[in-house]
């Protein structure tokens, strides 16, 4: 065939490059189709990656066809705002794909919950915010307290919900020990974003999104980084003396911040400059080092969040969506996400007679993660009352 395509092109004959385009398209589109019967891609899938406001993502694994999901573009308008041009490079690239919330799934889990109905089997779901290079910390979760067992009676399940990290041949190689690390351990959410601080709250409103489909009725959640000692054993003990304990009632706790200012000094991490944020405060939010919310203020929050512009400080965000649906955030004396509020300084949080009698403390290095865990669950371990 290319030998009468060359010949075609030799005698230089218009029609024949019309015949030529015909070929090619007819290759191209041979190509796809039998992709969208086999696969099953749903006019709902395909509908959705072309339309940005709607909150579920497409899922591109195991189809891999990234062609049909449209990359969401910068919005070139937020330049326009007043002083743009003087903002950090972090927050303009935050504008200028804050409208973005729709992103291909790139690694799923299929009947994590055991479905719709099975969901409500799950009484805690550890939902852990990690990223690509965090391997060391991911590993040590799975062995200490984010093990998923029967604890009291009750199950508890794990996802690590993760972005991408690095560009090209970087991205790629870090995919592919994720897709390794997925065969092995059954645990990972991953959507094809930039996995930045800015972005962490989109990262959470696509996991809420995934749960109100695959995971509705798992009771309770922790959702926590990936360096904290959550102590899950006493958790399920916590939620269970709740007066209503299947999930289907508000809460939402943690360490809880009131009238928390905005930070507006613009070398900070968390700075948020009033072109994202006017007022100088936040509304009341629990630190996002750890917080146990339950199914119901989880589909909420994922509910009034579609009306509400992303904001990037992951936990204020939440608690601006609270707000909206008239619901409070809790304290809870157990959680303690600040290093600050330590009974001393120092080397005193890894003492496993403190973390025993408590719910979660925020950084930990891996090994001493792993070594606290043992501790405390250590039988001999002697405490003074
Ligand atoms: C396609 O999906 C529908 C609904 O999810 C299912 O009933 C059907 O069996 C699937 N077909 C194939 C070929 O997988
Ligand atoms: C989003 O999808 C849901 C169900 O798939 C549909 O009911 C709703 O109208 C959609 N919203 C928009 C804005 O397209
Ligand atoms: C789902 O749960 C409902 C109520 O608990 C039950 O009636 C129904 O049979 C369940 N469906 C499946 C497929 O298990
Ligand atoms: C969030 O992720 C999107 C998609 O990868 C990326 O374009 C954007 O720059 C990221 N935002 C920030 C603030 O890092």
């Amino acid at each position: 065939m290319l030998i009468a395509v060359m010949r075609i092109f030799r005698k230089g004959n218009i029609a024949a490059v019309f015949v030529l385009g015909a070929i090619c398209m007819i290759i191209y589109f041979c190509q796809y189709r039998p992709d969208l019967t086999n696969h099953n891609f749903s006019s709902r899938t395909l509908s959705d990656a072309f339309h940005d406001d709607n909150q579920s993502e497409t899922v591109i694994k195991p189809y891999t066809h990234e062609f049909f999901v449209p990359k969401c573009e910068a919005n070139m308008l937020v330049a326009d705002m007043k002083d743009f041009s003087s903002l950090p490079d972090t927050i303009k690239n935050f504008l200028y794909y804050r409208h973005c919330r729709t992103f291909p799934l790139l690694l799923d889990l299929l009947d994590k919950c055991g479905g719709d109905n099975g969901s409500k089997e799950v009484f805690l779901l550890l939902v852990i915010k990690s990223s690509p290079l965090n391997y060391d910390r991911r590993e040590v979760l799975r062995k200490t307290w984010a093990r998923e067992r029967l604890h009291n009676g009750v199950w508890i399940r794990r996802i690590f919900i993760l972005g991408t990290s690095g560009s090209g041949y970087e991205k790629k190689k870090l995919n592919k020990l994720l897709e390794a690390e997925q065969e092995d351990f059954n645990d990972i959410l991953q959507w094809d974003f930039d996995d930045t601080f800015h972005n962490l709250t989109l990262k959470q409103m696509l996991f809420y999104g995934w749960m109100e489909r695959n995971c509705p009725n798992a009771r309770f959640l922790l959702n926590s980084d990936d360096d904290v000692f959550a102590h899950t054993d006493n958790m399920i003990e916590y939620l269970q003396h709740l007066p209503d304990n299947d999930g289907s009632k508000h809460l939402f706790t943690g360490y809880l911040f009131l009238n928390e200012k905005v930070v507006r000094w613009k070398e900070s991490k968390y700075f948020i400059p009033v072109q994202v944020q006017e007022s100088n405060t936040y509304l009341p939010y629990c630190g996002g080092g750890g917080y146990l919310l339950s199914s119901y203020t989880a589909l909420v929050i994922y509910k009034m969040s579609q009306s509400i512009p992303i904001h990037p400080i992951d936990d204020a965000y939440m608690g601006m969506c609270l707000a909206k649906a008239g619901l409070s955030p809790s304290s809870h004396i157990g959680v303690k996400t600040l290093g600050l509020n330590m009974p001393s300084k120092g080397a005193d949080h890894l003492q496993p007679c403190y973390l025993r009698d408590l719910l979660l403390v925020h950084r930990f290095l891996p090994a001493d993660l792993y070594l606290m865990w043992k501790e405390v669950h250590n039988p001999h371990l002697k405490c003074n009352p």
